[in-house]
């Protein structure tokens, strides 16, 4: 999630509140919810039985590390957590930074200028800022890396200005809208394949692209040419201008690059400060001022007593194809609007697409959309992201749950069209499970299962959602005031993504062992050696091993003491294992993946070093921080999954 002023200081005083108000309880029901997961334990069945124990919580008997470390698939050793101001990864392996924010991906681009940061025009030449999810594509051999660049840290590029973070003219706007949406650069590896050097940006590639918040976009789906989507500059709701926030990604098997928009509703703002928001737009956190980006003192498109549908056209899935710079990407209305994650996609046995989908905010919800019709390899698959439905997670208390589709049937709402627009109201009206912060869902592509990272949530128990939805504790979400996060998984019935019911467990409570003895110390398979809080980034290798990445608290204090940095971590999903991979340099967060085609790089995020003003990653000395995509590399030259 995006971290700003206004909000910081509100959840810290909350927080404040909170604990004074609500004192933790020394011993909770956490016992009972062990028992209850041991009880249910039915569905794994024999061979992964071991496995199950994984995510018992709270018990000493069956414990995760009965795997001996022989028989372990993590063939690494681990990294013990750390405060350096560099990345650090396993003995034998190497990293080196692929990309870095206001790296110009053109010869006609200045190169970047620490004392300034750059311009508006330097910033629309060159990769942006903030970099979070991504893919890499092939094309003939030409390796085309797509990646997000979620928003920008205002204290930082406009530090070179009054130190303030605001903006302080219409040039710095059009920088800070510059520094969002994605880079599509090319990337070459020194030496070539057998080479194995280092990988760097092809500097004026005919791929390279920068998608920011001002570029032409169409609008597909059930929303289309809607009322709701219709604004002064677009009275046909077909078109908007610029994709912003763009957090964690997806990528289709018919070679496009899925982009996720988050808190799209940061931007907006109103220059009549008697201005009435609407209840739908207060759902989505849009108000009477933005988090301090000021893009409507440039731009009057978000000044929203002006132009009240422009915050409509944003929260999207929006498709983009790399390989053509010329493309205008298309916002896929279909697959609802909220405060996306990432878009994780598989097929169902039919071949239908099923799309996992979080919005990511407390107490909001997880969806999952199907096609009408079916992928074909070669064929047109234009519309797969057009022509669906869209459901929402129920889960139940024992373990099992459902997909609700979201229909003017099953919410009472007028059309799909506005169901694809209001999406957060549909999944209220048909009671869906309130989560703790859906992150990035990953699909395992050995097993027919996916996860789900539930990053935190310190409402839980305490507050509803913004559509006033209780958020009971329970079921997935089953610690009061939850500070470190867990991971659920599913199985759908008949290992079938396109089942409408599942059963469902979690795989890793996160906690703190060393300072807790109740439910905040974690499942079993979180121990001293491998703890960490709010898991967020999620991703499968092509062994079937899971990658977990986090955003949370870096303070290494109180609650988090021991854990850190931010780090990455590896899981067998068989049999509950945990191992942290890697540590980030200072105040940043880990997010992001892709793997080179013959898998032996890993390509990783490093998002806002020094957010908070204490980091040189990755220049080093007097130099201002810098978000980075790095490249991991085995020495021995081996696969890194
Ligand atoms: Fe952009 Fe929910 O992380
Ligand atoms: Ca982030
Ligand atoms: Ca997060
Ligand atoms: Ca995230």
């Amino acid at each position: 999630m995006a971290k700003h002023e206004t909000t910081e200081a509100i959840e810290l005083s909350f927080d404040d509140f909170d604990e004074m108000n609500n004192p933790p309880v020394a011993q909770t029901d956490f016992d009972v919810l062990a028992e209850k997961a041991l009880s249910r334990r039915g569905f794994l069945g024999g061979s992964v039985a071991l496995g199950a124990a994984a995510f018992v919580m709270g018990t000493t008997s069956l414990t995760p590390f009965a795997v001996h470390a022989a028989d372990s698939r993590l063939g690494f050793e681990a990294v013990a957590t750390n405060t350096l101001d560099t990345v650090t990864v396993p003995k034998g392996y190497s990293w080196h930074i692929v990309a870095k924010w206001g790296q110009p991906l053109w010869s006609d681009a200045p190169a970047f200028d620490h004392a300034t940061r750059g311009t508006g025009a330097s910033q629309e030449r060159a990769f942006g800022d903030n970099n979070d999810g991504m893919a890499l594509f092939n094309d003939a051999g030409r390796n085309i890396l797509v990646v997000n660049n979620e928003y920008v840290n205002r204290k930082i590029i406009y530090g070179g200005a009054d130190g303030t973070g605001k903006p302080r003219n219409a040039d710095d706007v059009r920088k800070g809208k510059a520094g969002h949406g994605i880079s599509v650069v090319e990337i070459k590896q020194a030496g070539g394949q057998q080479g194995g050097g280092q990988w760097a940006i092809v500097k004026d590639s005919p791929v390279n692209r920068r998608i920011t918040a001002d570029t032409p976009m169409e609008i597909t789906g059930p929303a289309r040419g809607h009322d709701l989507l219709k604004t002064a500059a677009d009275p046909s709701g077909t078109k908007s201008l610029g994709t912003w926030n763009n957090c964690g990604n997806g990528r289709t098997p018919w070679g496009t690059y899925l982009t996720c928009e988050e808190n799209f509703n940061g931007y907006f703002s109103s220059s009549d400060p008697d201005y009435t928001v609407s209840p739908e737009l207060s759902r989505y956190g849009v108000g009477l001022k933005d988090w301090g980006y000021a893009w409507a003192t440039a731009d009057e498109r978000f000044d929203i007593s002006k132009h009240p549908n422009e915050p409509n056209r944003a929260g999207y899935i929006v498709e983009v194809d790399p390989f053509d710079p010329s493309s205008t990407p298309k916002k896929r209305t279909a697959l609802g609007r909220f405060k996306h994650e990432n878009a994780e996609l598989v097929l169902a046995k039919d071949g239908r697409v099923v799309v996992y989908l979080g919005d990511d905010e407390r107490g909001e919800f997880l969806y999952r959309y199907v096609s009408n019709g079916v992928f074909s390899e070669g064929g047109d698959n234009g519309d797969l992201l057009d022509n669906g439905t869209l459901s929402v997670a129920k889960f139940d208390d024992g373990g099992r749950g459902q997909w609700i589709a979201l229909t003017p049937a099953s919410t009472g709402m007028a059309s799909q069209a506005e169901i694809s627009i209001h999406t957060r109201q549909a999944a209220s009206a048909v009671g869906a499970t309130t989560m703790d912060r859906p992150e990035w869902v990953a699909a395992n592509p050995n097993s027919v299962e996916a996860y789900c990272c539930l990053t935190n949530n310190k409402n839980r128990g305490l507050k509803p959602n913004k559509g006033g939805d209780a958020t009971p504790v329970g079921g997935p979400n089953p610690r009061k005031a939850n500070k470190y996060g867990q991971i659920v998984r599913w199985r759908p019935d008949g290992a079938d993504h396109g089942s409408d019911s599942f059963a469902w467990d979690l795989f890793v409570v996160a906690g703190n062992p060393t300072v807790h003895d109740d439910d905040r110390k974690g499942s079993t398979n979180v121990t001293a050696a491998n703890m960490f809080n709010s898991p967020d980034g999620l991703a499968f290798d092509r062994n079937g091993l899971m990658w977990i990445q986090t955003d949370g608290n870096y303070s290494n204090e109180k609650d988090f003491a021991g854990q850190g940095n931010n780090q990455m971590l590896v899981a067998d999903p068989a049999t509950g294992e945990i191992r942290r991979f890697l540590v980030g340099p200072k105040q940043c967060e880990v997010t992001g993946f892709a793997w080179s085609v013959d898998g032996r790089t890993l390509f990783v995020g490093i998002q806002h070093p020094g957010e908070r003003g204490d980091s040189h990653y990755p220049d080093g000395g007097d130099t201002t921080p810098r978000s980075t995509v790095i490249g991991i590399t085995r020495d021995d030259g081996g696969r890194i999954g």
